[in-house]
């Protein structure tokens, strides 16, 4: 894919999420990871809850690991993620810090983790996940929002760019591909910030998507219509974690729908410049996040190489998209 995408969408990172226990243990893994993508987001390393697990202390080695390997196979590292409300230690989440602590803290963070990866990192989802999961108001469940309100935001943004100028910030969400009233209020966001002179380089569309009888999926036709207003404002767009989870449905007749759906997204990338990336939340079905925790059954069958890391009909359609 990487190839492909080198030749024929030279504007596209090939992305996916990358789990450190699979990458230093499970050769087969890293090969095709190295084959097949130029980018890759620490599906967890970078989170605070491992990379900042006591107050003070950080714990760099798991990512360290996926940014060395990145740069041995001539990949770019996609930073995941800096103020989030959720995968915090228990030392923040249990603390009992004043709001002036905490915007202390976060800014240490930032500082630290950015200032570390400077010029490694090409971009960042510097917040992630700032609205309710299907509102238009901000999420207010975060010691980033009880500490400074909206303007947690803001702040993250500035601090990330200080730490590093030269790498590209990101907002990333779910559940705002298509035009509703949580992807309005999106927008409304990121214009806010930009015409604050806030930096802001991109949004993060992730794309977890289900395809089931009773279950419509985003089509790329609306999220065409609907990205369009944000690389209007000037921003770039990333397809930042897709997955399509067939949940207890991988016939074969299922599996074509999925290779049709993961191309119709990926053609929308190809044909918009604006698009930086088309990124997976994993690659391999072996190790999926869907296996965890969306499924309690225990079926992982979202991603575009199953279980014995054999091509999927989903990879094979990927392929074809980009050979154009
Ligand atoms: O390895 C740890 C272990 O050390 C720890 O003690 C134990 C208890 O917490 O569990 C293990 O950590 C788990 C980790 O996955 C690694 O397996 C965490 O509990 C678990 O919460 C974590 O789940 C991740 C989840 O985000 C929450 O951070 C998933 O792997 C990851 O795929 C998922 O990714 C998110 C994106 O960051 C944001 N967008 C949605 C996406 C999918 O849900």
């Amino acid at each position: 894919l990487r190839a492909l995408a080198a030749r024929n969408a030279p504007h596209l990172a090939i992305g996916t999420a990358v789990a450190t226990n699979p990458l230093l243990g499970d050769p087969g893994y890293a090969r095709v990871l190295a084959r097949e993508f130029s980018m890759v987001t620490p599906e967890n390393a970078m989170k605070f809850q491992f990379i900042h697990p006591r107050p003070g202390r950080y714990a760099f080695a798991e990512a360290d690991a996926i940014v060395d390997f990145a740069e041995h196979n001539g990949m770019a590292v996609h930073g995941h993620t800096l103020a989030w409300g959720e995968a915090l230690p228990r030392w923040l989440s249990r603390g009992d810090y004043s709001d002036g602590e905490l915007r202390e803290i976060l800014a240490d963070h930032i500082a630290t983790v950015v200032g570390r990866y400077k010029g490694r990192v090409a971009g960042w989802d510097v917040v992630n996940e700032p609205l309710e999961p299907f509102g238009p108001g901000l999420r207010r469940d975060s010691p980033w929002y009880r500490a400074m309100g909206a303007d947690y935001i803001a702040f993250a943004l500035r601090a990330a760019h200080r730490a590093d100028p030269d790498a590209a910030l990101y907002i990333n969400e779910f559940a705002c591909e298509e035009r509703n009233a949580k992807s309005d209020a999106l927008y409304r966001l990121a214009r806010g910030l930009l015409a604050d002179g806030v930096p802001l380089d991109g949004i993060g569309f992730q794309l977890h998507e289900d395809l089931t009888d009773d279950y419509r999926p985003v089509t790329a036709a609306a999220f065409r219509d609907n990205v369009r207003r944000f690389i209007d404002l000037g921003l770039a767009v990333r397809i930042s974690e897709m997955d399509v989870n067939l949940h207890d449905d991988a016939s074969p007749a299922r599996l074509q729908q999925q290779a049709a759906y993961y191309a119709s997204m990926l053609a929308l990338a190809r044909d918009i410049p604006a698009f930086s990336a088309f990124s997976t939340w994993g690659f391999t079905d072996r190790y999926s996040s869907l296996q965890d925790w969306w499924n309690p059954d225990g079926l992982g069958n979202g991603l575009i190489f199953d279980p014995a890391l054999r091509p999927k009909p989903a990879y094979d359609a990927l392929r074809r998209v980009l050979a154009r």
